[in-house]
């Protein structure tokens, strides 16, 4: 059956279906010309994947912030991705376990937040900053004991959010060779499961993550600790979280928390040792790291689409879209329309409408993790220029496998030391 899906996508693809184009990763190393030709195709692009395309800010941004568009309920939190085909899976942000609750009736998810919220507020992030400072630091001593060249994903950009989140989680027995395969394996299941070792390691996965969790939840409920979990179970006014829904929170904070800071971190990484001039610019003020962490947010989100479905029929861009019409919107090309961001295609570390992106989304969905993705990206990048100015690539890099999510495997580099 996967076989087949594929050789239909491949079908479309050969007679010029875009979208088709990218769900078979032919434009992983960039796609960007391939949305420009979905742009210029007008404001829905109807693709024979089964979805329509939206590339424009404007259209993105209405959609995310109108109730009249759902998330997809029957693919998104199960333990099942999606087959190969319609990127279905997408709206989960980072796999997500059985996080049906984010699928579930507005009220439900409204609470949800609001139990879930507290712990990324401004004061708790000044609290996990000094931890993340740390842990930066000691992996780059640890890089660096090796020799002067390292891998920035495996050595840094990874582990430092695998570190950050899990002890933000209270798991005290971190793997992080572990949990960044579960990252890598729930990040490419959103694309769509590939083969029958896929599925595989997908449903592996989310068994242990659910297995680690329960447990977890369990051990903290008898010994109530100072970490997230313990937060979350303790009840706040009248409410307080179900126990299977702070167990699918975890997973989901957990999947959802580091593939994509990684991602964020190697990707503004790449961009600025592609263009020297800039990177000597941060390190020269490192103070300057949260503008290079918005710019990339916005030239390189590691979110490349989200899935919306039109609950009725509606019109949209001068569209009629039939209920039940499942909507991609297209995050890196909203983040590179020429009507919001001029000379979009540059990477512009002083450009001063890059926080306009739609990388962490907008409306209610908008991406619980921002501050802590923030906080974290600021804190690599400023570690990184201030203890390694004159850091570069050396070696081929290699890209995650996955259209949904843009990051990167692994980047040779060399301290200079
Ligand atoms: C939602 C992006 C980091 C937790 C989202 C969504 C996006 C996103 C695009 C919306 C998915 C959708 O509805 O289609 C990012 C990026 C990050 C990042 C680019 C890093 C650069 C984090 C971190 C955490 C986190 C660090 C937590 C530790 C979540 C959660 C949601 C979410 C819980 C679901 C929110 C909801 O549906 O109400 N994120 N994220 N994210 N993100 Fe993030």
């Amino acid at each position: 059956r996967l076989q087949y899906k594929r050789a239909v996508l491949w079908s479309h693809a050969r007679r010029g279906d875009l979208v088709c184009r990218l769900m078979l990763h032919e434009h992983l190393a960039d796609p960007y010309p391939l949305y420009e030709g979905i742009r210029a195709e007008g404001p829905v692009y109807r693709s024979r994947a089964g979805v329509q395309a939206v590339t424009a800010h404007e259209l993105c941004g209405q959609v995310l912030r109108d109730s009249a568009f759902g998330r997809r309920n029957e693919d998104a939190g199960t333990a099942e991705p999606a087959a190969d085909g319609p990127p279905a899976a997408a709206n989960a942000p980072a796999g997500g376990g059985n996080a049906s609750f984010l699928d579930g009736e507005v009220a439900d998810h409204m609470r949800w937040r609001r139990l879930v919220a507290p712990a990324f507020r401004t004061r708790k992030i000044a609290e996990y900053r000094h931890r993340t400072e740390e842990v930066a630091h000691r992996l780059l001593d640890a890089a660096l004991d090796r020799g002067g060249d390292f891998d920035l994903v495996t050595d840094f950009a990874s582990p430092l959010p695998i570190t950050v989140i899990s002890e933000l989680l209270g798991i005290t027995d971190v793997d992080v060779d572990r949990f960044a395969h579960y990252g890598l394996v729930t990040g490419r299941a959103i694309d769509g499961v590939r083969s029958v070792r896929q599925a595989t390691e997908f449903r592996e996965a989310a068994g242990e993550l659910d297995a680690m969790f329960t447990a977890l939840v369990r051990r903290r409920r008898d010994e109530p600790g100072d970490d997230l979990v313990s937060d979350l179970l303790r009840p706040q006014g009248d409410e307080r979280l179900p126990e299977q829904e702070i167990i699918g929170t975890c997973q989901l904070l957990l999947t959802a928390g580091f593939e994509t800071t990684t991602n964020l971190v190697s990707n503004a990484v790449l961009r600025l040792l592609s263009d020297r001039e800039q990177w000597e610019a941060l390190v020269a003020d490192p103070k300057l790291a949260p503008a290079v962490a918005e710019e990339s947010l916005r030239y390189d989100p590691p979110v490349q689409y989200s899935i919306r479905v039109v609950r009725d029929t509606l019109h949209l861009g001068g569209v009629t879209l039939p209920s039940g019409t499942v909507l991609m919107l297209v995050l890196g090309a909203a983040n590179r329309d020429p009507d919001v961001f001029p000379d979009p295609h540059r990477f512009d570390i002083t450009r001063p409408d890059a926080g306009q992106h739609l990388a962490f989304l907008s409306g209610a969905h908008y991406c619980v993790g921002a501050p802590l993705a923030r906080m974290e990206a600021d804190v690599a990048l400023s570690v990184l220029a201030e203890r390694l100015p004159e850091l570069r690539r050396a070696g081929r890099l290699r890209r995650r496998p996955t259209a949904a999510l843009r990051g990167l495997l692994n980047l040779p580099v060399s301290s200079g030391r």
